[in-house]
């Protein structure tokens, strides 16, 4: 007689319990099995999610992974999934993990059955690399807007000026006066900052044709323009992938990665150390200026890049927007990382043109 003799069944059945338990145990999201906020079982990637051996987690209680102030909202939505036997909708928190780090994660929350006790299932996803990527986002749209608004003051500040520089020059050839060269001389000044604006911010007014960019050659050259400024820095090039090339703009280009690297010499105020590395991949060529300087304070990191945001008393602020506006414009990302103290990278990635 063929058939499924009782045995295999038993076999198969056994195998399946095996087969889901492999598939939770392993699974790439975050698993906690928990019962009155204890926690019961966690998954294997919950030991690199939560930074901690398995043994270190489980008896402890879910709720110690929030932030206290989540912790009645949290308590309601397990109490809610419970009583009414449904899934909880996902919601973003932060989580802090046993080394006191916090990451952005994606969580929700169901009851299931496990023998005959009826527990929560919570499921942890970490989502830090696309909230990163949605305040970039959101950062590059706050620059091009203000780039705009800039752009736009700039054109209709423009007109009177130039005309009152016009009646300026009429009026010095009728009369004389020490003042009118003072006046003339500042509406200069104020003219040519307009300028600068207009030429930053708005970087796709310039008609440079895209030209093929070597930027290990051009790298190397631009260090020579600061040989003078050398004295108590060391620079060290680590160039890897000579020859890669980027379809751009080159003197915007040229003048963003001056423009870093002027930056990263300003910061250092006695001795330092300046890193500029470049390398690529298949897609991208990845350029990053690291110095040893005085760093950015946290709350000012998300201002870099803003138009006339400036620490030095002669700084314009308009270097790091032509920085940002020119990555921008030729579809590459930028990103900055700061220590007080310690020093700034500015880690660049632009499209490689096959
Ligand atoms: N490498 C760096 N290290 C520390 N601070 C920096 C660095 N690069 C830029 N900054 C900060 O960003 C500000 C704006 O830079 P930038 O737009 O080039 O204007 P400026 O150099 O004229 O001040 C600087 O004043 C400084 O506070
Ligand atoms: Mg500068």
């Amino acid at each position: 007689m063929t058939g499924i003799m009782p045995d295999q069944i038993n076999q198969t059945i056994g195998e399946q319990e095996e087969m889901y338990q492999n598939i939770i145990e392993y699974s790439l999201e975050t698993i906690v099995i928990h019962v009155d906020y204890n926690i019961l079982y966690i998954n294997e990637s919950g030991t690199d999610f939560f930074r901690a051996p398995k043994q270190a987690i489980i008896g402890g209680n879910i709720l110690s992974v929030f932030q206290p102030s989540s912790h009645d909202m949290i308590k309601k939505r397990i109490q809610k999934a419970m009583t009414e036997g449904v899934l909880s909708p996902l919601i973003e928190e932060k989580i802090i993990r046993a080394d006191g780090t916090v990451v952005e994660t994606e969580l929700y929350c169901r009851p299931v059955t496990y023998g005959n006790r009826k527990v929560m299932q919570s499921v942890f996803r970490d989502i830090s690399v696309r909230k990163e990527a949605e305040k970039m986002l959101k950062n590059r749209e706050k620059l091009a807007s203000v780039g705009q608004i800039a752009a736009g003051i700039v054109h209709e500040v423009k007109n009177p000026l130039t005309a009152v520089k016009g009646f300026l020059q009429l009026l010095k050839e009728s009369h004389s006066h020490p003042y009118l060269q003072t006046m003339e001389n500042e509406l200069d000044k104020a003219l040519m900052t307009l300028q600068n604006l207009l030429q930053v911010s708005k970087p796709d007014l310039q008609d440079e044709p895209l030209i093929p960019i070597d930027f290990c050659k051009e790298l190397q050259s631009l260090m020579l323009l600061f040989q003078d400024k050398l004295y108590n820095v060391e620079v060290e090039m680590d160039l890897r992938n000579p020859g890669s090339r980027i379809l751009g703009k080159k003197n915007l280009y040229l003048k963003a990665f001056f423009n870093l690297i002027k930056n990263a010499l300003e910061a250092i105020h006695e001795k330092g150390k300046i890193k500029i590395s470049h390398y690529c991949d298949n897609q991208w060529v990845y350029i990053k200026v690291a110095d040893t300087g005085v760093g950015v304070p946290e709350e000012k990191l998300s201002m870099l890049g803003t138009p006339f945001f400036s620490s030095k008393s002669d700084g314009t602020g308009l270097g790091l927007t032509q920085v940002y506006t020119t990555i921008h414009e030729h579809g590459g990302h930028i990103s900055v990382e700061s220590r007080l103290g310690e020093g700034t990278t500015f880690s660049i990635r632009l499209p490689i043109s096959h």
